[in-house]
């Protein structure tokens, strides 16, 4: 399965009722107040912080590589009466009819790129529909291997229709080298006798602050700021998710 498609079937239809917390749109609504709009949420998935930010009145398009989730996004937006506009596009082939202020990630959804060619492919797209003047933000961590103790462990919820759904981490994978780590989810729904099960590879792949800042470079992007998710200066040694801001060079 291509990563790009890891949010679809079963795990988009899981993904709410069993997503452990909510991105803060906090973060988000004030970078778009500091550096303008239009504004464009890439990787918006079901719709959170996207349809937040739109109740406030800001200008904000998303961008989903699955149409699954946008289908949730869009029903949700129904449901809450809020205009959205948003297209199903990989945001490693951005081809949109707008240029933005601000484009951002909301968490660090980048690792889900699996490599470094894919990661060029979205800084160039992103590089080329931000507006003149037009800042991004790229929120970025390393992820920890899970714990060898969690391994196996389930995590359940109720559907809306009174199914069991579980998901666990059956195997992981970890490869300094090509900066990865492969985690085997498997995906359950039970109800009554019926049930499905299914395993997928989800792939983060990481960087250093350096390597980041040299991607960038290669397609004309510089890191202006690297801070945390309130928008403070990082220090050097936070192993936490940093933010990088990016401009045109
Ligand atoms: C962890 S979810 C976050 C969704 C939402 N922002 C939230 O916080 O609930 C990551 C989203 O990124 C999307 N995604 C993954 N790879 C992508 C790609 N290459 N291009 C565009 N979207 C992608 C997935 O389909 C998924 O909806």
């Amino acid at each position: 399965m291509d990563p790009a498609d890891f949010y679809t079937g079963i795990v988009a239809e899981l993904y709410a009722p069993l997503k452990s917390y909510s991105q803060d749109p906090e973060p988000y609504a004030a970078f778009i107040q500091q550096v303008g709009m239009p504004a464009l949420e890439l990787g918006c998935g079901d719709g959170d912080p996207l349809l937040e930010l739109r109740r406030r009145g800001l200008d904000v398009d998303g961008v989903d590589s699955s149409a699954d989730m946008l289908e949730r996004l869009r029903h949700r937006a129904d449901e809450l009466g809020i205009a959205a506009t948003v297209f199903h596009q990989r945001m490693e082939a951005l081809d949109l009819p707008r240029r933005y202020r601000a484009i951002f990630l909301a968490g660090p959804t980048f690792t889900l790129l699996p490599d470094d060619a894919t990661a060029l492919a979205a800084l160039r797209g992103i590089r080329a529909h931000l507006a003149e003047g037009g800042t991004a933000l790229v929120p970025l961590f390393t992820p920890a291997p899970t714990p060898a103790e969690q391994i196996g462990r389930v995590r359940t919820a109720a559907a809306p229709d009174g199914a069991e759904l579980r998901v666990s981490v059956v195997a992981e994978q970890r490869d300094e080298t090509a900066r990865t780590q492969t985690s085997l989810l498997r995906y359950e729904r039970h109800h009554g006798s019926a049930g499905t099960i299914e395993e997928r590879p989800w792939i983060m792949h990481w960087y250093t602050r350096e390597q980041f800042e040299e991607l960038a470079a290669v397609v004309g992007l510089t890191v202006t700021a690297v801070t945390d998710a309130d928008g403070k200066p990082a220090p050097a040694d936070v192993t936490d998710v940093l933010h990088f801001w990016l401009q045109s060079t």
